[in-house]
């Protein structure tokens, strides 16, 4: 057994998909964003205002290495974690990864309605957000498998990335 980690671009639903399938898979689900906070001991916008990004880009490799890989968890990653080389070769350790594509048009819509993610704000402007998307998007799809979320709900986005693995344990 080996943990399932989900990756994608921000508002693709990693961490509702992801609480989905810890309930379906009866696996806990471990956030690494959440754990970067809890590490950093302040919020992501404080993180990337006073430390920088590429402190907490640091904090976020610090986080997938304290995933034991002997755990068969449901880990649910921050968009940007593609970006370093190494963070593969520790997903690679510890997993299969699973890629959430949605499209631009459904993502920038969903992050339209949330707030506190500093790389996709209003002041950025969405063509820069944009950008962002459209050049990691090769780097997502080097995840073992890609599910297609768009028009789905995060229920049947985890029943899908369930399937993928029931034979497998
Ligand atoms: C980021 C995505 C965020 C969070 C941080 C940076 C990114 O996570 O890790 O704001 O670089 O795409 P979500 O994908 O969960 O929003």
């Amino acid at each position: 057994m080996s943990s399932i980690i989900l990756v994608g671009f921000m508002g693709a639903g990693k961490t509702t998909v992801g609480a989905e399938l810890a309930v379906r898979t009866k696996r806990t689900l471990r956030d690494l964003d959440a754990t970067i906070v809890s590490l950093a001991g302040m919020s992501i916008p404080q993180i990337f205002a006073e430390k920088g990004e590429s402190h907490f880009r640091d904090l976020e490799t610090e986080s997938l290495r304290r995933v034991d890989p002997s755990e068969s968890l449901i880990v649910s990653t921050g968009g940007g974690i593609v970006e370093r080389p190494v963070n593969w070769a520790l997903m690679r350790a510890r997993g299969q990864t699973v890629y959430l594509h949605a499209p631009w048009d459904v993502l920038r819509q969903r992050l339209a309605r949330e707030s506190g993610r500093p790389l996709a704000n209003a002041e950025n402007g969405w063509e820069k957000v944009e950008q962002l998307f459209l050049r990691r998007e090769s780097l997502y799809r080097q995840a073992d498998y890609v599910i297609n979320t768009e028009g789905i709900s995060a229920r049947v986005a985890a029943e899908k990335v369930a399937g993928l693995f029931q034979s497998k344990g």
